[in-house]
């Protein structure tokens, strides 16, 4: 039965004010979250409850901690802590608005997390477990950002994520033994070249790169420099996040000063998926672009992982539009941009029924809250991203996996190949 929930400012990886939540239980056992934010946001996720003003540049959390202590404390006190549904359904209520715009999405995802953990601690289980309810589940197939562009290094280069996956990996552990040899790689590179500028929101490297393109050559570079092989090891992963620079079908390319429509747009990545082994692309066009997306997958989603982020906004209904009209084959599944816990499984599960790949996303402000790593692999996503291979709020997810990995001992399965939508050749 639930005691108390209570909210607080905490502080994420980008110096900004966030909202932890800690659920205690009668008997003393607590569950506690913290709420992750976005930058570059979808016009449909839920939106945080922010108190605006000077303090802070107007993102104080202190209102949506008022959220929680008042409101969401008196509601959920005497309950029972094992219906997630009801509970999440509640606080849905309890908000009333389309956006989650009255309690806060950030109040409401620290909450429904900190929940789950009680939850986990009641049963005396870690939370992935309690997430499997004893189904088998396999560790997910990382997806690792190498170089940071967009909103995340002022549109240093417009593209916002430049990824590897290594689906040849044996294991979670191997996977990230790769990746660790990549980053070192284009380190190196970028230091030789007199390119490195420092690292970007998550992690990732901020280059000084004068087109795209050199951007993916480099990552080229570092894979082979790593001793591994594109496309048969290694592949390339990109988030566009193409609603940060295009809409309206006009497409804004600062790093080289072109305007593209949605044709020009497709052409140029198809010409990436031509050159370069490309296994993912998210966002690809923006969000307000329905009909780019269904020209772009019925050219390559035959051969390429279409990610929708800011065009599903981790929403079950938009999930299975987009499916019914083939507008792309996986979903990126972030809890904050849905609200609860139980809204961000039925987006999730809506993926699985359309055999989409589905991806559980960390944000580009976190925290060292690592309840994501868990819902990966509870949930059995098949992938995880998190951002790079530095800065801890991204290296305590992985590592949290890599002990959940461990615990499994010989039991522990890797997705690999089997996580991606399409047939690889
Ligand atoms: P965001 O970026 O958290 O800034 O929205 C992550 C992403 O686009 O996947
Ligand atoms: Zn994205």
């Amino acid at each position: 039965t639930i005691e108390s929930v209570h909210g607080r400012r905490m502080w994420d990886s980008r110096g900004r004010p966030t909202v932890e939540a800690t659920v205690r239980l009668r008997g003393g056992l607590t569950g506690r979250a913290l709420a992750p934010a976005g930058a570059s946001m979808g016009s449909g996720e839920a939106v945080d409850l922010r108190d605006g003003g000077a303090r802070f540049g107007g993102l104080d959390v202190q209102s949506a901690c008022r959220a929680i202590n008042e409101v969401l404390d008196g509601a959920l006190a005497g309950r029972n802590v094992n219906d997630q549904g009801s509970l999440d359904q509640l606080m849905v209520q309890l908000d009333g608005t389309p956006n989650r715009s009255r309690l806060g999405g950030n109040a409401l995802v620290a909450t429904s997390m900190a929940i789950a953990h009680a939850r986990a601690a009641a049963a005396g289980v870690p939370l992935w477990q309690l997430l499997a309810a004893g189904q088998p589940v396999r560790l997910p197939l990382p997806e690792i950002q190498i170089f940071g562009g967009g909103a995340h290094a002022e549109r240093r280069v417009d593209v916002q994520d430049f990824m590897v996956m290594c689906p040849a990996a044996t294991s979670f552990d191997e996977a990230l033994e790769w990746t660790a040899e990549i980053y070192r790689a284009a380190g190196a590179l970028l230091r030789r070249t007199g390119k490195l500028q420092g690292v970007a929101d998550e992690g990732g490297y901020w280059p000084a790169f004068n087109s795209n393109e050199e951007a993916l050559d480099t990552l080229m570079q570092a894979i082979i420099d790593a001793g591994l092989k594109p496309g048969a090891q290694v592949g390339i992963s990109l988030d566009i996040a193409a609603s940060e620079f295009g809409s309206n079908g006009r497409y804004e390319l600062a790093l080289e000063s072109r305007v593209l429509n949605t044709d020009a747009m497709i052409d140029m990545l198809g010409r990436w998926l031509d050159s370069y082994p490309i296994m993912s692309i998210e966002d690809p066009l923006a969000e307000d672009d329905a009909e780019g997306f269904t020209r772009f997958s019925s050219k390559y989603a035959s051969r390429c992982q279409i990610i929708g982020d800011d065009f599903l906004v981790t929403n079950a209904e938009r999930v299975r539009a987009a499916a019914a009209v083939s507008q792309l084959n996986a979903v990126l599944i972030k809890p904050n941009q849905a609200g609860t816990l139980t809204e961000t499984l039925a987006a999730l599960q809506a993926g699985k029924d359309a055999r989409f790949g589905t991806i559980v996303s960390a944000r580009s402000g976190e925290t060292e809250d690592v309840t994501i790593a868990h819902l990966a692999v509870g949930w059995n996503a098949g992938q995880l991203k998190v951002g790079s291979f530095a800065r801890s709020e991204r290296m305590a997810k992985w590592n949290e996996v890599l002990r959940i990995e461990e615990s499994m001992g010989r039991d522990a399965r890797f997705w690999g190949w089997d996580a991606l939508p399409f047939q690889a050749s």
